[in-house]
């Protein structure tokens, strides 16, 4: 595919074949009193065999929508979600029960994420039991130790008897329980002490390699998010702004907004700075580019036309009506 060439349908990835995950024109609205809310706003990406993607934008961009629109929790307004090829929309409870088991979702919130009246090692295995398969103590027990918790020691717990980071790594076996391809990390980290994040983002890390995993990770902080992903993808008010190697995200990112992410500044570079400004309300986004009420490049095109993504290097494609010109500056 020419380089200039604009991309709406994900692409193969570079060795060929088809991507883990296949996301295409993915829309996800809430209906709510006074209208509707735009959430996320026709995106497409992709996710390659291996390949950890990372999602950032601030708070409110549609980032948590998007990431359980893939896991079909609930479906999408509309658009197509592929796992490994495989169509998953428009799938009844129990077709999804099996499709979907090779993507597994870590949340925000551990604690709230685990049934608080079952035990470590029912929670562990609870997803292999729904689907009517036997797990053996030796198999709960090895994977508890692989998450970093003591099996004699947490076995017959209950969440509110551990700790934020343990219920994190609970959560993580039982994810791993279910010998997933693809994890979808939803702000992991984000709920817990400063002194645990590093090692569940560790845990993470390893478990992916381990497992030959292929990940997305949801964050809003820049750091971690260009630490852990092979590439960066951007979002605003619902939309995809930027995708962006991460290793060349600092100095080869064009879009305003990415580039008003990085300018951040230095000592507070672990938080997404919102730019001036009030964030729209995605009841009623703005015409054309949903950036252009805080962009100081704003001209009428941008009010009138919205600016498709395309692709201005391997790897890197940019959604900006003067993206040729902002590179070139
Ligand atoms: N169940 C819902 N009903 C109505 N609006 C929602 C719902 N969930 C999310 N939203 C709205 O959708 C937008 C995107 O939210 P979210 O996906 O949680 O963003 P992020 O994860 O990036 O913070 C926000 O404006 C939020 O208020
Ligand atoms: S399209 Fe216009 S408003 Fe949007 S980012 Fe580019 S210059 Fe700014
Ligand atoms: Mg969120």
């Amino acid at each position: 595919m020419p380089l200039t060439e604009s991309t709406t349908q994900s692409v193969l990835d570079n060795g060929g074949r088809e991507p883990v995950l296949a996301v295409d024109n993915l829309v996800v609205t809430f209906p709510v009193r006074g209208g509707q809310v735009s959430a996320v706003a026709d995106i497409t990406f992709e996710v390659r065999e291996g390949e950890t993607l990372g999602i950032l934008g601030e708070s409110g961009c549609g980032k948590s929508s998007a990431g359980r629109a893939v896991m079909q929790i609930p479906s999408p307004t509309s658009g197509s979600v592929r796992l490994d090829g495989k169509e998953l929309t428009g799938l009844t409870r129990k077709q999804l029960r099996t499709d979907r088991a090779a993507m597994q979702m870590i949340f925000q919130d551990p604690v709230s994420s685990l049934n608080p009246r079952r035990k470590v090692k029912d929670l562990v295995a609870e997803g292999r039991h729904i689907r009517g398969e036997k797990v053996t103590d030796a198999e709960i027990r090895q994977l508890l130790s692989e998450v970093g918790l003591d099996p004699d020691t947490v076995w017959d717990r209950r969440p509110h008897e551990l700790s934020g980071g343990q219920c994190q790594r609970v959560c993580i076996a039982r994810a791993l329980m279910m010998r997933p391809r693809l994890m979808i990390c939803d702000e992991p980290v984000s709920s817990l002490d400063v002194s645990v994040q590093a090692q569940i983002l560790n845990l993470l890390e390893d478990a992916k390699s381990e497992h030959n995993l292929s990940m997305v990770f949801i964050a809003h902080d820049l750091a971690v998010v260009k630490n852990i992903s092979d590439r960066v993808m951007i979002m605003y008010l619902g939309k995809v702004c930027e995708v962006v190697p991460s290793d060349t995200l600092v100095t080869e990112a064009v879009h305003p907004y990415t580039k008003l992410l990085l300018s951040s500044v230095p000592g507070a570079e672990d938080d997404v700075p919102v730019p001036a400004g009030e964030l729209p309300s995605p009841l009623n986004p703005p015409s054309g580019c949903r950036f252009r009420t805080r962009c100081p490049f704003a001209t009428e095109k941008c009010a009138a036309e919205e600016p498709a993504l395309e692709t201005i290097a391997p790897d890197h494609q940019i959604a900006c009506h003067y993206a040729r010109e902002l590179m070139n500056a």
